[in-house]
Order: structure tokens, then C-alpha cells, then sequence
């Protein structure tokens, strides 16, 4: 075991974190938590895929059982956009069936879903579009309360106070965050992965090993963050691959669904960093998904960043399962990249962002939209610079 290298508190920490219930079985635990919001009709809000295995209709069910009337909204795209957005929420306005509004939201599903429910919360309280409110505590005020039940491990949106949306016309993917973002519960079942495919538990995974990786060495980071980013990234390394090769493995996707809490602890507690900065154009302009652009990037942001704190990726790389007994402090710190580029093969991911059509002419026109992502870029341990952003773009290609 390496010495304890963890930074100490050298600037105030917070961790405001919206009501956690979390295990198998938790997801009847939905009804008594919109109760509580006071909520009589309510808008379940997810995709068609997540709608096709039967979790939002299982949602549904539990919800009209206990007396809570519901809509059901599964028309949410990929990557939820400032219009998709308005789309929804002209569907929550609408009401139907019951005619007039709804006065809650339940968001079921991956990212995407839970994203675009906090957006119509966005909406009930504020004026369109929701790229207004894009940066930090923009957000003039609180929307409906909504309740998140996340259907990958890995988002870790359910407990984060932020919400990500392509803006088309812009060509940019940006983030909302705001106090005024907080569900008013989470509720974390990692039975509702069992349905999750095999490409997108492996993309999932990927993201929530980038936010504890990316908050571990963060600028923000400190000890609270640190203990969660550690036990994130140890239980990744331990659990994904199996939740992977094995779908209906039930311990392997607790491991990757606590992984996936932790790992929106840590996005909470200390932000992440270049690799997110990073990965938003490319969603935007070629619709990789999240979780695989995360992954096609971090082993080179990775080394990028390596020097900045060599001892914290060595500590990474132990985390990961590395043996780094008598190595040098660097040669350990190298582990870590390693340990995650074989991760990204044994789970299936693509190799580079060629695989994933992404031509390499388009590299260098994707570096000031990751510069631009100031709330990230600021907090990445090495100051990023143009030429070292599109090195890393070229090495992930
Ligand atoms: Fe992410």
C-alpha cells in the first residue's frame, strides 16, 4: 500500500446531496419518496429503449398503486438538446392524460432521461429556452420536484445539482448547475441495470470511472472527494467487467451501480475536469455517446495530466489493481493508464475515435469548444493549453 498522499482540506469543501435509497429492490421505494414531494400526478420521463425492457411501465405500476396518477413521456433522444428539451416540457404543460399540468417529475433511465427531467423542471419555473440558464447558479428559480432512478451506473446525474444539453444551433454541449438542481430523491436500484446492454454498461462504467479520476486529481479536490474517488475507482476496476460479459451478474452490477454513486459524489464534491471538456464537442458535433467519449479520451488526458500529480496516479493505478510494490513513483503513476486502456479493450469500448467516425480533420476544430468549458478546464490539475488539447485529440484518434 502506497503512504497516504491525500491533500489535506486547503479550502472549504461542501457536499450537498439530494436523499439517497440505494440496493436491490429500492425502486418500490418511489411511491413513499413522491408522496413526500406532495405530488398527486406525476410525469414519468424516459427513452423508448428503457421503455421497451418494461422499467418505466415497472415504475408506472408501482406508482398508480399507490394511489400517484401518471403520464408517460419516452420520446427522450440520445443526447437531450435545448429543443428536445422544450419538446418535453410542452408534453408536461399538456398533461395529458389528465388535463392540466403534471406537479412532479420521475426521470428513469440513463443521463439522458434524468438530464432532460431536470430540464422540464427547469422550465416550470423558468422562462425557454433552458440555454438561458447554461454556467453556474444561473437559474432565477426552483422547478417542480422531481425524483431520479437511474437505469445505468454511471451518469451519476441522480445526485449531481446539474443537468447537460446540446445546444444545436451553438454546435456546443454545456452544462447547467445550480443550487436550485436537486432532486427530491434518489433512488438507486441496481436491479434496473440487469436490462442495460452490454455496449452501454461498458460506456457507462467508463464515465463513472472518468468522474472519480477526474475529481481525485482535480483543483477542487479534498479529503471528502478523495475517499469516494478512490472507492469508485477500486470497485470499476473489480466490478465492470464481469457486469459487462455477464448482464444478469447481480453483485457485479451493485458493484458498478455504488461505483456509479460514488462517482457522482465526487462530481459534487470536487468536479471534473479536461476529459469532460473534452468530451462534450464530440457528442455534439458526432453524437458519440457520453460515456464512450469519456473513454476514448481518458487514457490520453491521463497521461496529459500525469505530471501534475504523479503520486495521486499512482495511487489510481493501486486502486485499479495494479501491482506498483517497488516501482518507481512515475513507472506506478504510468500503471494507471495502462490499467485503464485495458480496461476499454476488455470491456469492448473502441479503440479510438476513428472507430466511432470521427474524422481527423475534425480534431482541431473541437479544441476551443473543450477550452471553453471554463468550470471544467479550471479545474484540471495541469493548466490545458491548445497544443496540448489536440495532442491528446490526436493520440485518442
Ligand atoms: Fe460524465
Amino acid at each position: 500500500m502506497l503512504p497516504l498522499i491525500d491533500r489535506p482540506f486547503t479550502q472549504p469543501a461542501s457536499l450537498r446531496l439530494p436523499p439517497i435509497t440505494f440496493g436491490a429492490g429500492s425502486v418500490a421505494q418511489v411511491v413513499d419518496e413522491v408522496r413526500r414531494t406532495g405530488a398527486a400526478r406525476v410525469l414519468v420521463v424516459t427513452d423508448k429503449g428503457v421503455a421497451g425492457a418494461g422499467v418505466a411501465a415497472l415504475v408506472r405500476d408501482l406508482l398508480e398503486a399507490g394511489g400517484v396518477a401518471t403520464g408517460l413521456y419516452d420520446r427522450v433522444p440520445p443526447e437531450p438538446s435545448v429543443a428536445s428539451v422544450e419538446v418535453a416540457y410542452e408534453a408536461w404543460r399538456a398533461g395529458a392524460p389528465h388535463g392540466g399540468a403534471y406537479d412532479a417529475v420521475v426521470g428513469v433511465g440513463g443521463g439522458s432521461s434524468l438530464d432532460s427531467a431536470k430540464g422540464i423542471s427547469i422550465r416550470t419555473a423558468n422562462a425557454g429556452p433552458v440555454s438561458r440558464y447554461f454556467g453556474v447558479d444561473q437559474l432565477p428559480a426552483r422547478g417542480v420536484p422531481y425524483v431520479l432512478l437511474p437505469t445505468t451506473a454511471g451518469t451519476g446525474s441522480e445526485v449531481t445539482a446539474g443537468a447537460i444539453f446540446d445546444d444545436t444551433e451553438r454546435q456546443l454541449k454545456a452544462g447547467i448547475v445550480s443550487s436550485r438542481l436537486m432532486a427530491a430523491a434518489a433512488i438507486i436500484d441496481p436491479d434496473l441495470t440487469v436490462s442495460c446492454p452490454a455496449e452501454v454498461t461498458a460506456a457507462a462504467g467508463l464515465d463513472a470511472l472518468t468522474h472519480a479520476l477526474e475529481a481525485y486529481v482535480a483543483v477542487k479536490a479534498n479529503p471528502i472527494a478523495d475517499l469516494f474517488a478512490l472507492e469508485a475507482v477500486r470497485l470499476v476496476g473489480q466490478h465492470l467487467r464481469a457486469a459487462v460479459a455477464r448482464g444478469t451478474d447481480r453483485a457485479a452490477r451493485a458493484g458498478q451501480m455504488l461505483a456509479s454513486l460514488y462517482g457522482g459524489v465526487t462530481i459534487v464534491a470536487a468536479g471534473t475536469g479536461l476529459c469532460h471538456a473534452m468530451a462534450y464537442p464530440l457528442g455534439s458535433a458526432y453524437h458519440v455517446p457520453h460515456g464512450m467519449a469519456n473513454a476514448l479520451l481518458l487514457p490520453a488526458v491521463m497521461a496529459y495530466n500525469l505530471p501534475a500529480d504523479l503520486p495521486k496516479f499512482a495511487r489510481l493505478a493501486e486502486a485499479l489493481g495494479e501491482p506498483v510494490a517497488g516501482l518507481s513513483l512515475r513507472a506506478a503513476a504510468e500503471r494507471s493508464v495502462e490499467a485503464v486502456r485495458q480496461l476499454s479493450l476488455d470491456v469492448g469500448l473502441p479503440s479510438g475515435l476513428r472507430a466511432v467516425g470521427v474524422p481527423e480533420s475534425a480534431l482541431e476544430g473541437f479544441v476551443p469548444g473543450a477550452l471553453s468549458a471554463a468550470r471544467l478546464i479550471t479545474n484540471n490539475p495541469r493548466v490545458p493549453t491548445a497544443d496540448g488539447v489536440l495532442r491528446a485529440y490526436r493520440e485518442s484518434w
